[in-house]
């Protein structure tokens, strides 16, 4: 079984880039089942209802969240009745939604997804070791083949959480930093991982922010507005293989693949 993985999608320019290229990558890596973190879709911050239609339309099995998640009030209620759209486990506990999905892969086998904040440089009210075990317990009861993605922004926070679900989940997949690393592998138990799997959208930026205001509020400590970037456009993410029936990942690819094609 082929999982995809799509890195976080950032603005229109990455919207567009999942809209009119994922159904055809989808055919040319023989995917079976596709996770996009959409985040960033809503112009860099956060993710709509329309938008996260979109993302499934376009052929997102599941869509999941990271710490933008409250960004757009309209997302609460949509969380708290769908079924595929989930947010991170450790937010407050009295937020709607869910953090697991489990849907059918293209042949039927279901595939169970969760969403997990770290707590390095972001503010969450818990832990993600607090959680992770439960939740992960939750899921195998549900699937043998688990994704787990890890919002989080430091290298050592994500290898540690990788490191402690080796053999008990497929991937533990890395986002938030919008920079792919190239640290794709298997371990030893049979989990795939990588540190980040980058960012669907516009990299001629400040991880897409327009590069002149980013720099700006930088070098100023002004309030500036930030505009998303809309140049150098790539869909990143992570290709996983597995064995359907005992959930281990037998390789990782890293993704990237420039839109339009180059
Ligand atoms: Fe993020």
């Amino acid at each position: 079984m082929r999982l995809l993985f799509l890195a976080d999608v950032f603005g229109s320019a990455g919207r567009r880039a999942v809209e009119e290229r994922l159904p055809g990558l989808r055919d040319e890596l023989g995917v079976d089942f596709c996770v996009v973190n959409g985040e960033n879709a809503a112009d860099g911050r956060g993710l709509t209802p329309k938008l996260a239609d979109k993302l499934l339309a376009a052929g997102a099995d599941v869509v999941t969240l990271g710490n933008h998640v409250w960004a757009r009030d309209e997302i609460g209620p949509y969380l708290a009745q769908s079924e595929r759209v989930i947010r991170p486990a450790n937010v407050a506990s009295g937020s709607p939604g869910r953090a697991l999905a489990v849907a059918p892969a293209a042949d039927g086998t279901p595939v169970a997804v969760v969403n997990l904040l770290g707590s390095l440089f972001l503010d969450v009210p818990v832990g993600p070791f607090e959680v992770i075990d439960e939740l992960v317990e939750e899921a195998r009861r549900a699937a043998n083949v688990v994704v787990v993605d890890f919002h989080a922004e430091a290298t050592t926070e994500k290898i540690a959480v990788a490191r402690w679900l080796d053999g008990r989940v497929t991937a533990v997949i890395g986002t938030h930093t919008h920079v792919q690393t190239s640290d794709a592998r298997v371990q030893p138990g049979g989990t795939a991982a990588i540190t980040d799997a980058g960012m669907t959208g516009p990299h001629d930026s400040v991880i897409g922010v327009e590069t002149e205001l980013a720099v700006r509020r930088m070098r100023t400590g002004m309030p500036v507005r930030f505009e998303t970037a809309s140049g150098g456009v790539r869909l990143e993410g992570a290709l996983v293989t597995c064995d359907p029936g005992t959930g281990r990942a037998t390789a990782i690819e890293p993704v990237r693949v420039a839109w339009p094609a180059t």
